[in-house]
């Protein structure tokens, strides 16, 4: 339930203690007050869901009060509470950004009508901000012919139906989130939210937090109130992303979240429980880590369900030329760009190219290419990295320009991260995540190519 505290601020004391008793009896946690004093009060003191907001107040507007809440990021939704005279006023403080307006006199019946409304949309807003922010446009279909992939993709179709917990592992790069996202896709929760948390890219001590949300003043920093991913999950999938970072204290925690399905906020007292699916990804063998002590074995057999591995692209090498291609047509379209193609020398030397980062790798080595190409002349495996593997390569493939222009893949290299920082705006965090490299061998590069940053 996402709605939970609500302040209801009217002057007329019948009106407001009718309102507050009824919210009470339905299990919400009400503060009330006759005018916009207190209710600036009672806002500064808590973080609140829903403010009930009357029109007219002995010390001046309600629409002062909207404008103040409006302009907070997080703030609480408010419906306008008005007389029959004033409804067009009411309809203004939508625009202004008020959820709603009831007219006095009100039924409860109406009353609770309008929460539930703006308890969904709540819900709603809040999960797309996480969905927007977590899945990206690219299409989500697993490529390939190979049987392992066959054999994978048979397996996804099945399993995703069952809404049992799947562990799916694999090394770095082999698609372990795209598996995931067509489990929920091809789900029966496929339009309720689908949420991800990366267990090794938050810090131990805000993960509990981010796991399981806080409420306001509980740590330093705990401004406000929050929900946790589990929470914003509530009826859909959650995904466990590199699930063997967590510590063991979050362990812990995260198996009674498997077995009993309920947990408190940091700082709160409140159980909540919640009905999501589980997936998770690792890329170590997380059975290895249990024998040594890293992984708490319970939590490991309640998360491995229904195992699925993700095979590596050197088990797989029929499907290098099949991906490569959808990359390319992706990327080209992606930046804007027609008319390039794969030499067939470049074709030899992607299928013959050892990719220790899997698909990834073969990924942005695409992308790379079809960013550095010139436009109309097919594109050579020096642009993808390959350039070492020169015999495979007739010279008159390097383009003239861009030959006289860089020397080495070092080079290219070079000039493409600094293109890449500069696109975002020098934040290393987004400009690695578009590389395919971790932070530190970002920082690694610049230092090594000497970019100025
Ligand atoms: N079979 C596939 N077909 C199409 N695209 C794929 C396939 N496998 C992986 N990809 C693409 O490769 C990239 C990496 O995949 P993904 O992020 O799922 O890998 P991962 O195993 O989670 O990697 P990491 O271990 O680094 O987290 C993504 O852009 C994904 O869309
Ligand atoms: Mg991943």
């Amino acid at each position: 339930m996402a709605i939970e505290k609500i302040v209801v601020v009217d002057d007329e004391l019948m009106i407001r203690k009718a309102l507050e008793t009824q919210l009470r009896n339905k299990r919400y946690s009400v503060a009330s007050t006759g005018n916009l004093k207190g209710a600036r009060k009672i806002l500064a003191r808590d973080s609140f869901d829903l403010v009930f907001l009357d029109l007219r107040l002995p010390d001046g507007e309600g629409t002062d009060l909207l404008e103040e809440i409006m302009a907070k990021a997080d703030g609480p939704m408010v419906v306008m509470m008005t007389g029959y005279g004033s409804v067009e006023s009411a309809v203004s403080c939508m625009q202004m950004g008020a959820f709603d307006y009831v007219v006095k006199p009100f039924s409860f019946d109406q009353i609770e009508v309008v929460v539930d409304k703006v308890a969904s949309f709540d819900k709603m807003r809040r999960v797309t901000k996480y969905y927007v922010e977590e899945s990206d446009s690219r299409s989500s279909d697993i490529v390939g012919e190979s049987n392992p992939v066959k054999a994978l993709k048979t397996l996804v179709d099945k399993v995703a139906k069952t809404e049992a917990t799947v562990l799916i592992s694999g090394e770095n790069g082999t698609g372990k989130e795209l598996v995931a996202r067509e489990l929920y896709r091809n789900s029966l929760l496929a339009k309720q939210p689908y949420i991800r948390v990366n267990c090794a890219a938050i810090s131990e001590t805000l993960m509990e937090s981010e796991f399981f949300g806080h409420e306001k003043g509980s740590f330093t920093g705990a401004t406000e109130r929050r929900e946790g991913r589990f929470e914003l999950a509530d009826g859909g999938t959650i995904l466990l992303d590199e699930i063997s970072e967590i510590s063991p204290a979050l362990q812990a925690k995260l198996l009674r979240v498997l077995q009993e399905k309920e947990f408190e906020r940091v700082g709160g007292n409140k159980t909540i429980q919640v009905k999501v699916r589980v997936l998770a990804t690792t890329n170590r063998n997380l059975l290895e880590e249990v024998k040594a002590g890293k992984f708490r074995e319970d939590l490991y057999y309640r998360l491995n369900v229904f195992p699925i591995s993700v095979p590596p692209l050197r088990d797989r090498d029929e499907d290098i030329l099949l991906l490569a291609k959808t990359f390319l047509v992706r990327h080209k379209t992606r930046h804007g760009i027609e008319k390039i193609s794969f030499s067939p020398s470049c074709e030899k030397a992607i299928i013959a190219h050892e990719w220790p980062g899997n698909v990834r790798e073969l990924e942005n080595a695409v992308e790379r290419a079809v960013i550095l190409a010139d436009a109309g002349k097919p594109l050579h495996g020096e642009l993808l990295g390959l350039g070492h593997l020169s015999n495979i390569k007739p010279a008159e493939e390097v383009t003239p320009s861009l030959a006289s222009e860089v020397e080495s893949i070092e080079e290219i290299e070079k000039m493409h991260i600094t293109k890449i920082l500069q696109k975002c705006d020098g934040n290393k965090t987004h400009a690695a995540k578009k590389l395919g490299l971790n932070v530190r061998t970002l920082r690694n590069k610049i230092k090594q190519y000497e970019i100025e940053n």
